[in-house]
């Protein structure tokens, strides 16, 4: 049987609302089964599972697939260990499973993998003295050397490509992998760190300079396919047991941080390599924990990176801390000067982000200066008006108090009106808080005329007929895309449209909210022209209302009547339709 079959054949074996239940309790509404999503602090249930499509679905962390997909988060495996994993269920063994692109790649693991074993010997020959030197020298001792399986790139024009090619490994597949540059080594005289991919394997190096050189300090392998800086996050592979352990994972910023938090026993940790947090590290941190502590440099562009990468993964439903270091010191530095004992008390005093939020708008603020002190206060209002805890609202007022002298009262008021203008504008808080509220006619009618949009082609035409208009703008443009979207694709396959609207979460809240009415598929000629007459309705009505807020300022008389006309003609016609 190829691979291909045993995939679908395991997979159309297992029902998925079984499945999931044995993890989440599911209870069905409607076409679904809902749970308590179990990749984000859930308080809802909002993780649906399709008995129909065999998928799941996070509405709220968007974490979502099949069986495999559910499997390999859960239980923290991989694609490979997730068929197995579920093969045996079915009774179906999956031996030496090896994937299309494993099987095309093996030969580039191999390589890394020898070229490691190979820098690992080189450290121990006798010019490998300095570099053992300069090791010892930063404190790192033979057991971390293994550990992290560091390695050395001899000051020689071309070891390693002789090595490799006495192997009979062909030049130009050495090249293609960035370890050779035409004739010679690409590293050369540099301690040699192995880069793993999230399975483990070997894909890449990083060499650091040791000696007294203008050469830049680290130096990456280039990217080939099965590398990607961006991809990648140093340690995670080996720190997968530590977290689970501990609960919780650290983000740091470079190789040195986590090899030095290894040598006081501090090993769920992982580092971003000098990059800008990808789309990719964040989903590979979503497997590896909900709980991310951010430590990266305590120096102000280090705390600038916490601060906005601390917003990305909160947006990715992860719970954010952040561990502040004191001014230039990196984890490395910290832990080199002040030891263990130091470092585990700055992690059990970590910040939860939105208090690191605040404190950083303190960061230089002049208090004698008025202006200074009331953008200050005012910045600080509009923050903690999107905290959702009221305690926390509270602390963070009296705090507040004292520190700025006014009083509580004031603030508190202030506060009040950023909410409710955040409520206001804000279409994704009124439908969060609209939630259990009964909306009104217009309202409904809108959400349900869009809702058969997605099952009901025949609405669509409708929609393209009679040109109908929302007045809020995500609902117009919702119903714009699902009209574009049904054009260019034919179909609306709810999933499909789900992935298409990813970029557009102003929309997707809206998505969301429509998917949950509870309707009947079928849908009656006259129930959707009911639905067009209450939203024209309504749109005339909201006419007559700007109107006549017009007739009320206007002073000349012969303008003022040109308006009543118009008036008097939309209260005929809304009356007609
Ligand atoms: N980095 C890189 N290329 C560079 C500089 C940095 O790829 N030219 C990456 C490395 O992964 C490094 C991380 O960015 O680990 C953080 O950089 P930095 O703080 O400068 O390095 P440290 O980890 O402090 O390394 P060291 O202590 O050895 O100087
Ligand atoms: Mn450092």
């Amino acid at each position: 049987m190829n691979n291909q079959n045993t995939i679908n054949d395991i997979r159309s074996k297992i029902d998925i609302v079984d499945l999931i239940s044995e993890y989440v309790p599911l209870t069905k509404k409607g076409q679904y089964y809902w749970g308590v999503c179990p990749f984000h602090n859930d308080k809802n249930p909002s993780m649906s599972v399709d008995p129909k499509r065999q998928t799941y679905n996070c509405w709220s962390c968007h974490n979502s697939g099949n069986v495999f997909n559910f499997i390999e988060q859960i239980e923290n495996i991989d694609f490979k260990e997730a068929l197995k994993f579920l093969g045996e269920r079915v009774g179906i063994t999956v031996n030496n499973f090896i994937s299309a692109t494993e099987k095309k790649y093996s030969k580039y693991y191999d390589i890394y993998d020898i070229t490691a074993k190979f820098y690992q010997l080189m450290l121990n020959t006798e010019s490998g003295k300095n570099a053992r030197e300069y090791l010892k020298k930063r404190n790192i001792d033979a057991d971390t050397i293994k550990e992290f399986s560091i390695g050395l790139a001899l000051d020689e024009k071309n070891k390693l490509s002789k090595y490799l090619k006495e192997k009979k490994y062909d030049i130009n597949t050495i090249s293609e992998l960035g370890l050779v540059n035409g004739e010679n080594d690409t590293f050369i005289n540099r301690i040699m760190f192995p880069l793993e991919d999230r399975n483990g394997r070997i894909v890449g190096f990083s060499g650091r300079i040791y000696t007294d050189t203008k050469l830049s300090k680290y130096m990456n392998t280039k990217e080939t396919p099965i590398f990607r800086k961006g991809s990648c996050l140093y340690h995670y592979y080996a720190s997968r047991e530590y977290v689970r352990q501990e609960k919780y994972a650290i983000v740091m910023e470079g190789f040195m941080d986590v090899i030095r938090a290894s040598t006081i026993g501090i090993k769920n940790t992982v580092a971003l390599m000098g990059t800008a947090l990808t789309e990719e590290q964040i989903s590979l941190l979503k497997k590896l924990s909900l709980n991310i502590y951010l430590c990266l440099d305590g120096d102000n562009p280090g705390l600038d990176a916490m601060l906005h990468n601390g917003e990305l993964l909160e947006k990715a439903g992860l719970n954010v801390k952040i561990i502040m270091l004191k001014d230039d010191d990196d984890p490395d530095t910290f832990i080199l000067k002040y030891g263990k004992e130091k470092f585990l008390s700055l992690i059990e005093s970590a910040l939860n982000y939105s208090d690191f939020r605040i404190e950083r708008l303190r960061n230089g603020v002049d208090f004698s200066s008025d202006i200074e002190l009331s953008n200050y206060v005012n910045n600080v209002l509009k923050e903690t008006s999107e905290i959702k805890d009221e305690i926390r609202r509270e602390i963070i007022l009296k705090k507040l108090a004292t520190e700025t002298n006014l009083s509580y009262n004031t603030l508190e008021k202030k506060l009040n009106e950023y909410k409710k203008s955040s409520n206001s504008q804000n279409i994704i808080a009124n439908f969060a808080i609209k939630k259990d509220v009964k909306y009104n006619k217009y309202m409904r009618a809108s959400l349900e005329f869009i809702y058969y949009m997605l099952i009901n082609p025949k609405v669509i035409k409708v929609y393209d007929n009679k040109k109908i208009y929302f007045i809020n703008s995500e609902l117009r443009n919702l119903a714009g895309e699902i009209s574009y979207y049904y054009h260019n694709y034919g179909d609306i396959v709810i999933a499909d449209f789900y992935t298409y609207l990813n970029d557009k979460k102003e929309l997707l809240v809206v998505f969301e909210e429509i998917l949950k009415l509870e309707l009947d598929e079928e849908i009656s000629d006259i129930t959707i022209e009911d639905y067009v007459n209450a939203i024209s309705e309504y749109n005339v009505r909201q006419e007559i209302i700007r109107l006549e807020e017009i007739m009320r300022k206007e002073t000349d008389e012969l303008e003022k009547a040109k308006v009543a006309e118009q008036i008097r003609l939309l209260r005929i016609g809304g009356k007609k339709s």
